[in-house]
């Protein structure tokens, strides 16, 4: 199945990821990232990054965006939008926040390699992608 989302829905994620951003908990390493993950039906499932003093447990934005659409029922993605940035201050275009590797897994669990990654510091300046340019090897899981 092939994979679109109209330009309407890309400005409304990268909007939504921007938004959440703002609620970003990050006094470690002060870089705020907020991520909007749409599903097929056009629902918006937004999350932010979550630090923690001891490192380890802390939650990236996307992983967090996912965990309340799961935990919701969803199951089906078209696309998602991650803008990352300085702590109280707007993303840069050159420095665009991209999925750590554990992020990409996550996402392949769910998301065929057409998923799109809209990775944006505002809704003028973004780089679209696939989940396959991002994670061409996933280790795959059974539903796929
Ligand atoms: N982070 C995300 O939330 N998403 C990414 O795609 C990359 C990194 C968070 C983790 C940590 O709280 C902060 O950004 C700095 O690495």
């Amino acid at each position: 199945m092939t994979i679109s989302i109209t330009q309407q829905q890309r400005q409304q994620l990268i909007r939504a990821a921007m938004t959440a951003r703002q609620l970003a908990y990050a006094p470690y390493s002060a870089k705020s990232v907020g991520a909007a993950l749409m599903t097929a039906d056009g629902i918006i499932y937004t999350g932010c990054n979550i630090e923690n003093a001891a490192l380890s447990p802390g939650l990236c934005a996307e992983r967090v965006a996912m965990a309340k659409a799961i935990s919701a029922g969803e199951r089906h993605f078209t696309a998602i939008a991650i803008c990352g940035g300085p702590l109280d201050a707007p993303a840069v275009p050159e420095e665009l926040f991209y999925p750590c590797g554990v992020c990409r897994q996550m996402l392949a669990e769910f998301c065929s390699g057409e998923m799109i990654v809209i990775c944006a510091s505002d809704e003028q300046h973004y780089q679209q992608l696939t989940l396959a340019e991002l994670l061409p090897y996933p280790y795959p899981p059974d539903n796929h």
